[in-house]
């Protein structure tokens, strides 16, 4: 049976000065979750937006908020971004000591977890957290810009994961309607994209063709 692979914009590649609207368009144009992505200039080298920014888009959609942490020390910021309204949390697994202490603090919190590893890091680093997470996030770029290639050499992690993890699988960065079709051949069933849908004038047709 074809699963359901769900379409997650990301709204790095929005227009900021009219975040409001961005997200009320993409959710109307059939957008499953919204993809927002935090960067703190230390575990990647950029900055991007904090709990605040989450919070004040957060009454204007019914979205599901799938948050990815890109920072050091995740531990720290969970209860904000859960009391700012995300619904699910992924941290990456480069970035902590203790995994398992923030998947706690992010279920405490009532939200769903998500690991995450980037591109050079292999899934041994994960592979002991699939019954506490549901979520894994295959970075499929190296994090901290949109608009990048795909990586299409990270596809292996996903079958690999698959094989053993029945939750979330989700692919991150330089996703396209062209891999789109191999991440689904490699049963990721969470789509996030940037570019491909904020790049584009008619973002229900963008959204449509990712879920193929
Ligand atoms: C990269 C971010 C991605 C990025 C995706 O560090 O995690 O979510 O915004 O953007 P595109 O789809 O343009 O690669
Ligand atoms: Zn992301």
């Amino acid at each position: 049976m074809e699963e359901r692979v769900l379409i997650a914009p990301s709204i790095l590649s929005a227009d900021f000065s009219k975040l409001r609207e961005e997200v009320k368009s993409v959710e109307k144009a059939g957008a499953d979750w919204l993809h927002v992505d935090v960067m703190d200039g230390l575990f990647v080298p950029n900055i991007t937006i904090g709990p605040l920014v989450v919070a004040s888009i957060r009454p204007h959609t019914k979205l599901f908020f799938d948050v990815h942490l890109m920072i050091n020390d995740p531990i720290k910021y969970v209860d904000q971004f859960a009391s700012a309204g995300a619904d699910l949390i992924t941290f990456h697994a480069e970035a902590c000591n203790s995994p398992m202490d923030v998947i706690k603090k992010i279920k405490d919190n009532g939200k769903k977890a998500g690991i995450s590893i980037k591109p050079k890091s292999p899934v041994s680093l994960i592979s002991n957290l699939y019954e506490e997470v549901d979520l894994v996030l295959v970075m499929t770029v190296e994090p901290g810009f949109g608009g990048q290639s795909f990586r299409e050499d990270c596809l292996t992690k996903v079958s690999e994961i698959k094989k053993k993890f029945a939750g979330y699988i989700q692919v991150d960065g330089g996703i396209n309607k062209v891999v789109a079709v191999k991440a689904r051949n490699a049963r990721a069933n969470v789509l996030v994209a940037g570019t491909a849908v904020f790049g584009r004038e008619d973002y229900a047709e963008a959204i449509r063709e990712l879920r193929g």
